[in-house]
């Protein structure tokens, strides 16, 4: 079959690979018909840090091929979304959704080990997928199916996170995919303002369509233009959705005293210079989160069945073969041609 691979420092190839075969008893195999490129994948393609022959990709839908003896919720035929991370599968925060907590220490993106192999390709082996992959209910579009296997988690737990009461003032920084899922899930807990940080024109107009107010941060620091706009205080909720060590450090100085700051943003840097005193003389709370994927469905789906994020399917401004993930990551790394997230399919 076909699987996009990691060939080096922002190189990716589309070659043929074994097929995947059904990983236990409870796993599955699913023909893959959307995956997407994620702000997670850039990381990997920037500087192929796990080193080359990773096959990538952790958000896609498809039919299941084959399943084991002991699946319970997916036959060959079913149509699921696959978690973008797993777990062991069988200790108690697998069990609960939270696969980030693994006891065993497993917990894991698809497409970021040699274990793992990703679903940029025809078909990805599922383990325990009676945790990990969720039959697409009803009133789900493909779009938003995707979306729920890593970002629309990611951004909903980051919102969750950022302990935002009504009337609160909430600064998201960054609004790539994921910054504008958080955006949308802010606005679930009713802030009265959401300031919008970026430095690409059009995820600035697409935060403000959603009702946020958007500033640029070419043109200050993000957590400059946010102090002025709110009198010199800061705001209450921060939500941090890039990963870099500026951001991060920005995303600290956005916050009020007493403030909130949840980052959502992957940041592995053993280097970061931290500044500790700020966040100790601010009292800050700082959360993260490796976003535990399946945990999050139980609100998720509702919502998005109700239609309650009406702007989802926009998400995807770019659709592409698989045979084209090298100019879908170049495009999306590039932030160029208005894309914010590119959905790749197999059969197109
Ligand atoms: N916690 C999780 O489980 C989880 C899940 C998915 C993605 N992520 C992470 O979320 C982050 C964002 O992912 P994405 O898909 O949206 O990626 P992306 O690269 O498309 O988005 C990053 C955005 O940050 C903006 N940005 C960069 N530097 C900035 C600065 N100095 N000030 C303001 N904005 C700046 C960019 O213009 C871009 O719009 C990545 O780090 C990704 O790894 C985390
Ligand atoms: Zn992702
Ligand atoms: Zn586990």
């Amino acid at each position: 079959m076909r699987a996009t691979v990691l060939e080096g420092p922002r190189r990716v190839s589309v070659r043929d690979v074994p097929d995947p075969a059904l990983p236990g008893p409870e796993g599955v195999v699913v023909a893959v018909e959307h995956t997407a490129i994620c702000g997670s994948d850039l990381h990997l393609y920037h500087d192929a840090p796990t080193g080359t022959g990773i096959r990538l990709g952790h958000e896609a839908i498809g039919t299941v091929l084959e399943a084991g003896p002991r699946v319970r919720t997916a036959k060959p035929g079913d149509r699921v979304l696959v978690s973008g991370v797993i777990g062991c599968g069988v200790c108690g925060p697998c069990l609960a959704g939270q696969p980030n907590l693994c006891l065993a220490g497993k917990a894991a993106a698809f497409g970021t080990t040699p274990e793992l192999p990703g679903g940029q390709a025809e078909a990805m082996a599922v383990p325990f997928a009676d945790l990990f992959a969720l039959p697409i209910p009803e009133g789900v579009s493909d779009e938003e199916a995707v979306l729920l296997t890593d970002i629309l988690p990611t951004g909903y737990l980051g919102a969750l996170r950022a302990s935002i009461r009504p009337g609160a003032t909430v600064v998201v920084v960054g609004l790539g995919p994921v910054g504008i899922m958080a955006l949308q899930c802010a606005s679930l807990f009713g802030p009265a303002r959401i300031l919008a940080v970026d430095m690409v024109p059009e995820r600035l107009a697409r935060a403000e369509r959603l009702g946020a107010e958007p500033i640029d941060a070419r043109m200050a620091p993000g957590s400059a233009q946010v102090l002025e706009a709110t009198g010199g205080r800061g705001a209450e909720c921060v939500i941090e959705a890039v990963g870099a060590d500026a951001t991060v450090a920005d995303a600290l100085a956005c916050a009020a005293t007493g403030g909130t700051v949840s980052i959502v943003g992957v940041n592995l840097s053993p280097a970061m210079a931290f500044p500790m005193g700020m966040v100790f003389l601010k009292s800050l709370t700082v959360r993260t989160v490796f976003a535990p994927v399946p945990g999050t469905w139980a609100a998720l789906v509702p919502l998005v069945q109700s239609g309650r994020f009406h702007a989802l399917a926009d998400t995807f401004t770019h659709r592409m073969a698989l045979d084209d993930a090298p100019e879908a990551y170049e495009l999306f790394d590039s932030r160029a041609d208005g894309v914010l997230k590119v959905l790749l399919a197999p059969k197109d």
